[in-house]
């Protein structure tokens, strides 16, 4: 077994992926704090491999720190009694950390890079061991740094272990501005975050889903709330990404309904599991994904699940759908009908392809590629050229206030399309069956003169006529006599009805 004493001179830096990781090796790491009587850090840490064989080995380890960016560090190899000895000597204060480690090499430096799962981080925390300043350390491109954190006490594990969550607990008169992206200031009632798939449990034992009206809160990214809510808030937040399993072509991959789903996608990029590209930057969480069957530049949620797991609430069970039971449709799945308020999805399992094969159906994607000059493009590329196209159109969420797509492209007869084309020829329609033809709602927004507009303290977004945006502190109310207007306008002037994407709480 492995022992060590060295001087270790680290520096960390917070960072996104952005591309493909080369070769990467991933293992699992349970890293918990001991009690420690003389000033150093003392942890035992459990690790192991992602693949069904990987067998667990486990550390101890006792860091000194003897200045900002460096430790004096003794690490050595134990075995799994002594492991599970050593965790009776538990720090009460911290939680065990669980996350991802990240290994890869590039320029023949050697990269670590942690995903944290619990407690969740927004970023990766890359160390890079043994180099004095981030002079001598080329960063890789497909990392984006966010800042560096060397020797910032926040990013010592020590202190993450403070911020792990401690089970499931419910709070009272929660504000809910920070977890709907339309901005709208209201108080939920009773809130819930679920953390793992034991507070999962724990909330379907304690019958409050039976007791009150509840609503499933993910990212917050298409809703309205109209007023305080009177029942309870349940906000997944459990992360985890694994790969399940590689064959015929296709990686199955599964995420914890709280991962965000942008996160969830780059890291698939950066995997090299491919299907996901052109939904990239699309706001909110994966548990949201197949409820309404989320969509973007010619791919839809529907083409790359395989299964979703979920809560029965009346009995606390668990079961799978496969994707064939699931009932998609535009923006549309049974989790909105009628399995609505029956299931509490905590994961999903998607069939990602190990090949790349660029989806470059939607005109104006290829178009954008093409107009780069780039006939065969990377994974990476068809995301950044995605992310690109979104961010001249739609407004971040956190900058101003929106729920994206406020409306459904409306599907309508074809017979009607076909006249309505007749009376306006630039009319934007998409094929949908042999009797049906999808318009697109922001040009008929825009044809009423809606594009840019504003009541009061909402609007509608000067670059895409489809979206809603906050001017500053509206409330739902105001939202819905917008929408409500704009909707008479197109029906008046149009004939066809314009339904919400976004659903007011
Ligand atoms: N258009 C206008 N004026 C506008 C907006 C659009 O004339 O103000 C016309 C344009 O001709 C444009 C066409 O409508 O070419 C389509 O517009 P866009 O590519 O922006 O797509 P969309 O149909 O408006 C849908 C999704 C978006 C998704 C994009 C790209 C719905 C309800 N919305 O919008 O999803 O990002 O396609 O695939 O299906 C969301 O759901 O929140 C969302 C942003």
């Amino acid at each position: 077994m492995e022992s060590k004493h060295q001087i270790e001179i680290e520096r960390k830096y917070l960072v996104d992926l952005v591309g493909e990781l080369p070769q990467p090796v991933v293992s699992d790491i349970l890293q918990t704090y001991l009690l420690s009587d003389d000033g150093s850090v003392r942890r035992v840490r459990r690790r192991c491999g992602v693949l069904p064989d990987d067998r667990p080995r486990f550390f101890y380890t006792a860091k000194r720190r003897i200045a900002y960016d460096r430790s004096f560090e003794h690490e050595e190899e134990i075995d799994e009694a002594r492991y599970t000895r050593l965790l009776a000597e538990r720090d009460p204060q911290r939680g065990t950390v669980h996350k991802q480690r990240i290994v890869f090499s590039y320029r023949d430096q050697c990269f670590e890079l942690d995903r944290f799962v619990s407690p969740a981080l927004d970023h990766c925390l890359l160390e890079i061991e043994g180099a004095e300043s981030a002079d001598q350390v080329s960063l890789p491109p497909f990392l984006r740094v966010v800042a560096d954190v060397t020797g910032s006490s926040d990013y010592s594990n020590a202190n993450i272990a403070l911020r792990v969550p401690q089970g499931f607990q419910l709070q009272e008169q929660v504000s809910l501005l920070p977890f709907n992206t339309f901005g709208i200031d209201a108080l939920a009632r009773r809130f819930a975050v679920l953390h793992s798939v034991d507070d999962y449990r724990s909330l379907l034992r304690s019958q409050l889903l039976s007791q009150m009206p509840f609503f499933v809160l993910g990212g917050g990214s298409n809703v309205v709330f109209t007023g305080d809510y009177q029942g309870l808030v349940v906000h997944p937040a459990n992360r985890g990404i694994r790969l399940l399993d590689q064959r015929d072509g296709f990686c199955f991959v599964e995420a914890q309904a709280g991962e965000k789903w942008d996160d969830f996608v780059r890291y698939c990029i950066a995997f090299g599991w491919h299907g996901l590209e052109n939904m990239v930057a699309i706001p909110g969480c994966v548990g949201a994904a197949p409820v309404q069957n989320v969509g973007a530049y010619g791919r839809e949620a529907k083409d790359v699940i395989h299964r979703v797991h979920a809560f029965d609430i009346a009995t606390g069970l668990e079961r799978w759908f496969d994707a064939s039971e699931c009932g998609f449709a535009y923006r549309w799945s049974r989790f909105k009908g009628d399995l609505k308020n029956r299931y509490l999805i905590d994961r999903v399992v998607f069939r990602l392809e190990s090949a790349f094969r660029p989806l470059l159906s939607y005109k104006a994607l290829a178009a954008a590629l093409a107009a780069g000059g780039n006939d065969s493009p990377s994974a990476a590329e068809v995301a950044a050229a995605v992310s690109s196209m979104r961010d001249s159109k739609l407004p971040d969420p956190k900058v101003i206030g929106s729920a994206g797509s406020f409306f459904k492209n409306p599907v309508v007869p074809l017979s009607q399309a076909q006249q309505l084309l007749h009376d306006y020829p630039s009319l934007v329609s998409f094929p949908v069956d042999a009797r049906h033809t999808k318009l697109a709602a922001g040009w008929l927004i825009e044809q009423c003169g809606w594009k840019g507009r504003d009541q009061g303290r909402v609007g509608v977004y000067e670059k895409q006529a489809l979206v809603l945006v906050n001017r500053g502190g509206c409330n739902g109310s105001e939202v819905r006599a917008l929408a409500d207007r704009i909707a008479d306008d197109v029906r008046s002037r149009f004939g066809v009805s314009l339904e919400c994407e976004a659903i007011f709480v």
